[in-house]
């Protein structure tokens, strides 16, 4: 602590003006100058030529926490925020003459920041020295609404920021499954036509899992922007964790040990089971990684929890979730952890702190949490481990009922081409997607009429109304979207079968699909297998 030896000017007030009063004698004035000094709501300290305190009104003591005593003969550097030179330098020009308007930033006793519009002058003292008057104004509060103004600008940006890459991602999505879907279409195509070519065959293999990890990744980009495909069932959380086990196995580090601790009584949620699958593989891999190969534990347990709105208060998941009970996904691990900064910036998309990852992990869970009502809490502490929180009510999630396709597995290389006779009309605006369609269902026999549009499809359909045995229609073209083309070839014949197909695969598409009375929703990109399996059940009456 800086104390120096006060000048005995410290209880008198500066007389420089004292003229002023006129009539009044000095004492009267005097008293006059204390009553202002003391009751004035504006700050004003007096301070010696090296910036010693020589005394400071109630009100600045009030604002910076000190008791008068507390400041007298000690250094403004006790409660200045600026620098020793940059004090000094400001001594030293003020005793030049020069009167400083500047603002300025204090620290508060409890160490908290205050900010003052502050003027200061030269001027005599009494015992002739010179000193330094200094007078303030508190304008913390404007200080810290601007702050938190631009704080609130800075997050706005980035949840637009966030919202756009969202949308791109999906845009992308979207177009990417259509590429895929040529490419594994053809692909199976190809190796059909080569039964007997080992080597090629398992080029042709390798190339249809490299399309499928594409497809992975769409899948992740579409779950971040809530466009991914949703089919809504009553889900066992526990099954759906057991049914991943082996995947689950295979992606642990050898050296971790996976413990599972599955809450039996834990009650069914309403969702998206594959997306669930994709939530736990998502954490689980995390939660490897952050082990590094370096022996350790990841405990996935479940159980139903009663959670008040103090602890949902830090779901990180953007939405607000009710106070009830929730089923309880927990992702442990004892691994690196995560440092603050790493912490904040966990769900945004791309955000990756690994050399081969890219970033989406967590923004795909976050979207599927969020499509699902639900909540997701972290802790973490660098060097110590994690633990991710995922939380899923019961029954907001509406039910509905799903179309049948999606669900058939690609039975081209198991079960023989099925020989089929009828009339397909296939209406996709991409002329790959359209040249690979016909091929896929050219072999089953299958006579196939192509539509470049809606429009053209429907006077397609006029022409060929009595041989159509169904028409399979992409859900996005320009003018007339596959919804609208069916409503056009109702008009000419209402039994009309009618599939739709998507790269957008979001739950809406397929809800809608339902009640406008399509008999199939298959989304892209999709196998030709399962195409061939749906064109089956359609001329066999099963749809
Ligand atoms: N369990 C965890 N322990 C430590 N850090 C984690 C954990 N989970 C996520 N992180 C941090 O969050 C970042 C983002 O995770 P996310 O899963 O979104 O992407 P990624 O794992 O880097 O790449 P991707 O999942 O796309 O392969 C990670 O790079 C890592 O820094
Ligand atoms: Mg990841």
């Amino acid at each position: 602590m800086e104390r120096e030896a006060q000048s005995d000017c410290r209880v008198s007030r500066p007389e420089g003006n004292v003229a002023h009063t006129g009539t009044m004698n000095a004492s009267r004035a005097q008293a006059l100058y204390q009553s202002l000094f003391e009751l004035m709501p504006g700050s004003v300290v007096l301070l010696n030529a090296r910036g010693v305190v020589l005394d400071a009104n109630p009100s600045f003591c009030r604002q910076i926490g000190y008791a008068r005593e507390e400041l007298l003969g000690r250094h403004v550097s006790v409660f200045s925020k600026d620098s020793r030179e940059t004090i000094e330098r400001n001594l030293a020009r003020l005793l030049a003459g020069e009167v400083l308007e500047h603002v300025v930033s204090n620290i508060h006793k409890d160490g908290s920041l205050r900010h003052y519009e502050l003027r200061e002058t030269a001027i005599r003292l009494p015992d002739g020295a010179r000193g330094i008057l200094a007078l303030s104004n508190d304008i913390t509060r404007r200080v810290n609404a601007e702050q938190e103004k631009l704080e609130l600008q800075r997050q706005f940006l980035h949840a637009e920021k966030l919202k756009s890459l969202g949308l791109m991602a999906g845009g992308i999505a979207h177009d990417f499954n259509n590429l895929l879907a040529v490419i594994v279409g053809n692909i199976e195509m190809a190796s059909m036509e080569l039964p007997h070519e080992p080597g090629a065959r398992a080029m042709l293999r390798e190339a249809v899992s490299a399309a499928n990890r594409a497809a992975h990744l769409t899948r992740q980009m579409l779950a971040y922007s809530g466009r991914g495909h949703f089919v809504v069932t009553d889900v066992d959380l526990n099954e759906t964790i057991r049914g991943t086990t082996e995947l689950l196995n295979v992606t642990v580090s050898k050296k971790a040990s996976l413990e599972f601790r599955l809450d039996d009584s834990l009650p069914l949620v309403k969702g998206d089971a594959a997306q669930l699958q994709q939530v736990v593989m998502n954490l689980v891999t995390n939660a490897s990684e952050a082990l590094a190969d370096q022996p350790g534990l990841i405990t996935v347990s479940t159980s139903l929890r009663e959670c008040d709105s103090t602890f949902l208060s830090a779901n990180r998941a953007g939405n607000s979730l009710n106070p009830g009970s929730y089923a309880v996904l927990e992702v442990s691990d004892t691994g690196c952890g995560m440092e603050e900064s790493v912490q904040q910036q966990l769900f945004d998309p791309f955000f990756t702190t690994k050399f081969v990852g890219r970033g989406l992990g967590m923004s795909a869970t976050l979207g599927v949490v969020r499509g699902h009502d639900g909540g997701i809490l972290v802790s973490s502490r660098a060097g110590r481990g994690t633990t991710m929180t995922v939380l899923f009510p019961a029954g907001t999630v509406e039910f509905f009922k799903t179309p049948s396709a999606q669900k058939h597995e690609p039975a081209a290389n198991k079960s023989p081409m099925p020989a089929l006779t009828g009339t397909v009309l296939v209406v996709d605006d991409e002329a790959i997607m359209r040249s690979m369609i016909e091929r896929v269902l050219k072999r089953t026999g299958l006579r196939v009429i192509l539509a470049t549009h809606g429009w053209e499809a429907v006077s397609l359909f006029q022409q060929h109304a009595d041989e159509i045995t169904f028409v399979l229609l992409d859900l996005s073209m320009p003018k007339l979207d596959g919804m609208k083309t069916l409503a056009e070839l109702r008009r000419h014949r209402p039994e009309v079968k009618a599939v739709l197909t998507s790269g957008y695969n979001e739950a809406s598409i397929c809800q809608r699909s339902v009640q406008e009375g399509f008999v199939a929703f298959i989304p892209k990109p999709y196998q030709a297998g399962a195409l061939i399996e749906l064109a089956r059940r359609i001329c066999a009456g099963e749809l």
